[in-house]
């Protein structure tokens, strides 16, 4: 199975994306999640994480504790979106396993370090912060990442913070421009591709009659999830981002997109946070990350369904 870190801040969406890739052993090896702070602060994404697992049946996860902080700006979060707990929905118990002793941006590193090279994964799921902060700590470890996947971005699509930037890199540009500027091979998610992975009545319906209880919780968590994107959006049903970064591991042909060249803006008041793609190649600047544009929606929720039920 391919070995993988899962760096998050649930969040509905990251929950999905947890759960899915749970749900999938043969595929994929958590070696560990780790957490940092963005939808909601550190603590209660440390505690979503552990109730996510919890509520899976696998309390054996290892969970580490990251940034509390991004780099160099004040934490925004997303209450609006996500609720007071970040995962609010389900009714849930307080998680009694334990966040582990160790640092979330050493874990990473020791783990890079420790793995054979070109073996270990990271799927990024909340801002860079982590990341940045264990490149900086380690710089020997770039080279010895398989693939870093992502959710973050838009281009096309526009941002969801600010008509520019999308949340995940909003929340931490700065370490978003020490991931891009990295050499990882990068894989991103942007919203150009979670505003089509939308989830409809149906859809949510289909999980909910799974019946088990990591299914109920997360229709229940995609019934408040989807309130706040349908009035925003006007669509029948809210964007599901995270999970179609374990699914691009799972199924990388539910995507298409291209290798761009893509830069973060840092210092522009009115568009800090976004991601610059150069989509049609004008600039011949080298390229680091591939950018998908495409899924199969369907596709993508088969695989989150038929997953969800084996938790
Ligand atoms: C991203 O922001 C967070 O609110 C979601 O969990 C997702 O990772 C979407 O912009
Ligand atoms: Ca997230």
């Amino acid at each position: 199975a391919r070995k993988i870190i899962i760096d998050s801040d649930p969040g509905q969406d990251d929950a999905a994306a947890i759960m899915l890739a749970l749900g999938s052993p043969e595929e994929l090896d958590i070696l560990g999640i780790t957490t940092v702070a963005g939808n909601v602060p550190l603590a209660l994404t440390s505690r979503n994480a552990r109730v996510v697992c919890e509520l899976s049946g696998r309390p054996d996860i290892k969970v580490f504790e990251g940034a509390d902080k991004p780099l160099l700006r004040q934490l925004v979060t997303a209450e609006h979106v996500h609720g007071k707990t970040g995962l609010d929905g389900p009714v849930v118990d307080e998680p009694t396993m334990p966040v582990q002793e160790q640092h979330a941006v050493d874990f990473i590193v020791e783990t890079i370090l420790a793995e054979d090279a070109g073996t270990v994964t990271l799927c990024t799921l909340g801002c860079l912060t982590n990341i940045a902060l264990a490149l900086q700590k380690a710089p020997e470890i770039a080279p010895r990442i398989r693939e870093l996947v992502m959710m973050g971005g838009g281009f096309f699509e526009g941002g969801n913070i600010t008509p520019a930037a999308e949340f995940n890199i909003y929340v931490d540009p700065d370490a978003a421009k020490i991931v891009f500027a990295s050499g990882i091979p990068i894989v991103m998610m942007p919203l150009d591709v979670t505003h089509r992975v939308l989830t409809y009545k149906h859809r949510v319906e289909k999980i909910r009659a799974i019946g088990s209880r990591p299914a109920v919780a997360m229709a229940e968590m995609l019934d408040f999830f989807e309130r706040f994107d349908i009035e925003k959006y006007g669509s029948d049903g809210g964007p599901l981002h995270d999970p179609t970064v374990i699914a691009y591991l799972l199924r990388p042909e539910l995507f298409k997109g291209r290798d761009c060249n893509v830069e973060i803006e840092t210092t522009s008041e009115l568009t800090v946070g976004m991601t610059v793609v150069d989509w049609w190649q004008v600039t011949g600047r080298k390229h680091n990350a591939r950018v998908m544009r495409e899924v199969d929606d369907q596709g993508f929720f088969d695989l989150l369904t038929e997953r969800l039920a084996r938790l």
